[in-house]
Order: C-alpha cells, then structure tokens, then sequence
C-alpha cells in the first residue's frame, strides 16, 4: 500500500520542516513494523531541501510535486529531475488535477514528463480522474483511459515505477469524498486496464473519518492526501486506517 501527502502549495520551506518533524515523531516506529506501508510526502519544491535533511534515514520517502520533461535548458519556471534527484526526491506527481486544470497541462505535455522521469529512476505517482461534468454525461471511464492510454504511452512502467492516483476532480478539496463504492468501481477499472499488481490509490477529501471504509474497498490500495496532510495527527490517523487492511 502506498499514503502520500501532497503538501500543494500551502507551507513556507521552515512550516514544511516543522510538519516533517512532527510526521517523522508520529510515525517513526510503526512505519518499522508495516514495511508494505509506503509513506511518503510531497512538500513544495522550495522545501525540500529542508524535509530531505530532516527525512535523510528515516523510512518515509520524499516526492515532488511536477518535474520537468528535460534535464536542463532554457525553461523558466522548470525543476529539472536532476535537482531533484541530487536532493533525494524518489517519487514525482504528474498530472495533478491542479495541474491539468488550472496550468492546462494536457496528456502529450504529462506523457513527456513521465517518460524523463523513469528515464531518470524517479518513480512516478500519475493522477487521473474526471470532472463532475464529465460523470454526470456517463464518460468517466472514457476520460480515464484516455488519460492512460496518452498519459502512458511508449512508457516502460511496471508496479515498482508506476503508481496511479484516482482524483475525481469533484472531490479534490471539496469535502466531498467519492462513496467506498464509486472510488472501487474506478479502481477496478484502472486494474483491468494495466494489470492487477499495480497500486492504484484514491485522493479527493480523504480524511481520518472516512478513510477506514475507503480503504477497507478491495481496489482501494491507499491514499493521496492534500488537506488532512498538513495536520501530522489527521495523516496518521488516516495510516492507522490503513494498518487494519
Ligand atoms: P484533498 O485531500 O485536500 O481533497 O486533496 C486531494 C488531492 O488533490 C491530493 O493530491
């Protein structure tokens, strides 16, 4: 199972360090006796410098929130996946909803993305999910594959470098989570369509009281937290969720 926290763009580089601290103290001991539980946080490209130093050799990794499709060069406003590297970044999020919808990143933009990042050994969590309107007019599952099969392409993924975060894009932020069942129902969807051993996590106003019945669905295999990540006890009581499956 895999829990991360997208830290978005909510904490200055020293709020982020203190967060880290407080994760770190929380969770330190349990993490040794649930190995199959990957943790991981994804702070905002200024901070982590700071949340590696304080993460260095602990068991929760580190991950970024976009990485650049080249390595160097004239793109301004671009992290290249070397910095990130060089500053012990192990896993990268492509296609965000905030990505997608906001930046207008689309699929052969976050395709090119994700082929320099496992190019460069950077696993990669890749977010799909479909807006309210698209739900309502039945063409959720076309948008998903659609975001797959371009997102995807020409990729060499396997379950160790690809994780796939569902976020219906009506639930990000919203506190109105998909039901255990509609999540499931996706989930099942995204497993049919790569292959059963590949982790396929939810994210979209996960929270410690409804975590337990998200996880508790067969597909769901973890989460992709924004707000309740910043709180270090809501996180850890969504990873306690997450121990009882
Ligand atoms: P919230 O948990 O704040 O709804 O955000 C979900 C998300 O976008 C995680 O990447």
């Amino acid at each position: 199972m895999f829990l991360g926290g997208n830290w978005k763009m909510n904490l200055t580089p020293k709020e982020s360090e203190l967060l880290a601290k407080e994760i770190l103290d929380l969770f330190e001991e349990s993490l040794k006796e649930r190995e199959d539980i990957k943790v991981c946080v994804f702070p905002e490209f200024t901070a982590l410098e700071r949340v590696s130093k304080v993460l260095n050799t602990s068991d929760i990794y580190l991950g970024a929130q976009n990485v650049a499709y080249e390595d160097k060069g004239a793109f301004t406003g671009e992290v290249s996946p070397n910095s990130l590297i060089e500053l012990g970044v192990e896993y990268v999020i492509i296609g965000h909803s905030e990505r997608r919808h906001i930046f207008k990143e689309d699929n052969e933009l976050l395709n090119k993305r994700l082929l320099k990042a496992l190019d460069k050994n950077l696993k990669v969590v890749y977010c799909v999910g479909e807006t309210l309107e698209e739900r309502e007019s039945g063409k959720t599952f076309e948008v998903i594959e659609t975001q797959l099969k371009e997102g995807l392409k020409n990729a060499n993924i396997n379950k160790d470098n690809l994780i796939i975060a569902y976020e219906p894009v009506w639930a990000i932020g919203t506190g109105k989570a998909a039901t255990p069942e509609m999540a499931n129902e996706v989930h099942k969807f995204i497993k049919d369509f790569l292959g059963n051993d590949f982790l396929v996590i939810y994210g979209g106003s996960v929270k410690p009281n409804n975590a337990k019945s998200l996880i508790e669905q067969k597909f769901i295999d973890g989460f992709l937290v924004g707000g309740a990540s910043l709180k270090a006890k809501d996180f850890f009581e969504i990873y306690n969720a997450m121990r009882e499956k």
